[in-house]
């Protein structure tokens, strides 16, 4: 079913999926993970992850991300590198996590800012960040287009080069925020300098989705010459000290992209929690781009309520010093295209 699934997004994985999921030895290699974690993106990461490891592998020559190209070859290779390879293959899967750093939500962040604090410097403090790469969201080459193509708004000069469409006529750019501090925090930080940490990250993004890969291969490189400063920690804990940590005086922005989703729901309202305080508090605001359907528990609006897709969710003071939360529109999950309300 799996395969089904995503036969559009990645053809190579599509069909070995179909494959591994008929091949019952290979199949249970994936008997390694933790329960929550045995799924097939597991084991085709440890497989892609190898592939990157080894000059030599057989796969090389038939995956993208290696310059290679999928032929008639592809699963009978697969298959027999997955049994060649099956201790280190286990040990992959049992102690490393899928774990991705989509750079393409940057536009939708900055958008998310420009709204909440137009003109004005704020300390970003990314929550959830992997390797910190939307940390440097003003940093990249970014151009917002409007659907005739007109360019909106523009900003940045450092790799990759990145597009948003916006998807509706009339839509205003505000003036965009500038970002003063910024700090992640993670239970898994991928350190920029830690090569690899960096090559599993690679490996987490399927062999065939090239562009994927070369913005998140471009905005590495970035974070190379800056590196981001990233916490070690797992929610609802340690936000304080992170707020803290990054603070220069501006306006506190707390950001997650797709972060909540993999949360226990307790876990989840005590994050949404102290985002509140620190909105009510400190005068912080909060950007939020989530799946209502996966994160039932946010204070979503009618608007969004419900909804399968990655939705902008912005908590801020009002005049009256209530806290209030605002659906702001929706979006690619990679950031391709927004949809303003
Ligand atoms: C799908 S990635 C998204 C990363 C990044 N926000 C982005 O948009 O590319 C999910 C991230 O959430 C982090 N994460 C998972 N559980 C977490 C927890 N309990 N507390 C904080 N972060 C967590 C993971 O380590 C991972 O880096």
């Amino acid at each position: 079913m799996f395969a089904r699934e995503i036969m559009r997004r990645s053809p190579l994985y599509a069909d070995l999926c179909a494959a591994i999921a008929d091949t019952p030895d290979v199949l249970a290699l994936l008997d390694a993970a933790d329960i929550a974690h045995r799924r097939p993106v597991q084991l085709l990461a440890a497989l892609h992850y190898q592939v990157l490891s080894n000059r030599t592998h057989p796969l090389r020559s038939q995956y993208p991300s290696t310059d290679g190209q999928p032929g008639p070859d592809l699963v009978p290779t697969a298959l027999a590198a997955c049994r060649d390879d099956a201790d280190a293959l286990r040990h992959l899967i049992a102690h490393r996590n899928v774990q991705t750093n989509e750079v393409g939500r940057s536009p939708l962040i900055m958008i998310g800012l420009s709204r909440l604090s137009p003109g004005e410097p704020v300390d970003l403090v990314d929550i959830g960040t992997s390797a910190g790469l939307n940390l440097h969201a003003d940093r990249y080459r970014t151009t917002c287009v409007g659907l005739d193509g007109t360019a909106l708004a523009t900003w940045g000069d450092a790799d990759p080069s990145l597009s948003c469409v916006i998807r509706s006529s009339g839509f205003q750019m505000p003036q965009p925020a500038t970002i003063h501090g910024r700090r992640g925090l993670d239970p898994d930080p991928i350190r920029s300098d830690d090569d690899d940490a960096l090559r599993w990250l690679d490996a987490c993004i399927w062999p065939d989705q090239s562009e994927r890969r070369d913005r998140v291969r471009a905005a590495i490189a970035t974070a190379q010459s800056e590196p981001p400063s990233i916490d070690t920690a797992r929610l609802p804990d340690g936000i304080d000290a992170t707020v803290s940590a990054a603070r220069t005086g501006a306006r506190t922005a707390l950001i997650t992209s797709w972060v909540l989703a993999y949360l226990p729901p307790a876990d989840r309202i005590a994050t949404i929690e102290t985002f509140t305080s620190a909105i009510a508090d400190d005068d912080a605001v909060a950007l939020l781009l989530e799946s209502p359907q996966e994160c039932p528990n946010l204070p979503w609006p009618d608007s969004a309520s419900g909804s399968r897709r990655t939705e902008m969710l912005a908590g801020q003071r009002s005049a009256s010093g209530d806290v209030t939360w605002t659906h702001l529109g929706t979006a690619h999950p990679h950031g391709i295209w927004f949809l303003p309300l």
